[in-house]
């Protein structure tokens, strides 16, 4: 275990400490050991929780198994993340709704207007989007962990193919692509050296 936390500050279970945190690593292969549908749901149960601005919750998820599919999506993406992509059980797209304002009176009914003054705002709504669909994306990141599961997060992909090939005359812009499972062999790239709290942090 590599928990260097301080023990009487944080109080949440060292063993979920480490597999969220402090032993989780980003998975570069994965096993075939299929993740269920059962187990993609009981991510969104965890995940659906931490917060958003007016609780819009603008993050989208389309799952992409082995198939027709996942083969056109490993088309788009940067050639040194085509093997990791293809050896995933499983892969999520995370994109932001533009859209997310729509849903305004049912997540945020006490200022259902909210809806109206985002829809003449286009520019501002999809700031707003890929904002907020971000922040939920780390929260997502660790629901997986939560569920037991290795992520391997990637930038490296072309975003307007993947728009074109899976989210036309949708309002959904991609951001991020996910492969999850379970770790294979030789998962794991050396851990990187993280930023210490005085190089992050200043009090005023
Ligand atoms: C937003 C984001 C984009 C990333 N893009 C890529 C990528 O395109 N290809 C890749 O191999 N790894 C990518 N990574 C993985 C990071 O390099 C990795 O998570 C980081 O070095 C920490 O590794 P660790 O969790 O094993 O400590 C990305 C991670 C994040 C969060």
């Amino acid at each position: 275990m590599t928990n260097t936390v301080t023990p009487e500050h944080i109080t949440l279970d060292p063993t979920a400490q480490a597999q969220l945190f402090t032993d989780a690593r980003t998975a570069n292969t994965f096993t075939d050991e299929p993740v269920t549908d059962a187990h993609l749901r009981a991510i969104y149960d965890l995940a659906q929780y931490p917060p958003t601005a007016a609780n819009t919750q603008p993050l989208r998820v389309l799952y992409i198994r082995p198939g027709d599919a996942r083969d056109r999506l490993l088309t788009h993406m940067a050639e040194g993340n085509r093997a990791k992509t293809a050896s995933a059980p499983v892969v999520a797209v995370l994109a932001a709704d533009t859209d997310f304002h729509e849903h305004i009176p049912h997540v945020f009914p006490v200022r259902p207007q909210m809806r109206d003054g985002l829809a003449a705002d286009p520019t501002g709504r999809e700031a707003m989007a890929r904002f907020n669909a971000t922040l939920q994306i780390g929260y997502w990141l660790l629901a997986v962990r939560a569920a037991g599961l290795a992520t391997g997060p990637m930038a490296g992909f072309d975003t307007a193919g993947v728009d074109r090939e899976f989210f036309a005359d949708t309002a959904w812009r991609s951001l991020l692509v996910v492969n999850l499972g379970r770790p294979g062999p030789d998962a794991w790239f050396p851990r990187l050296p993280r930023l210490d709290y005085d190089t992050v942090t200043r009090h005023a």
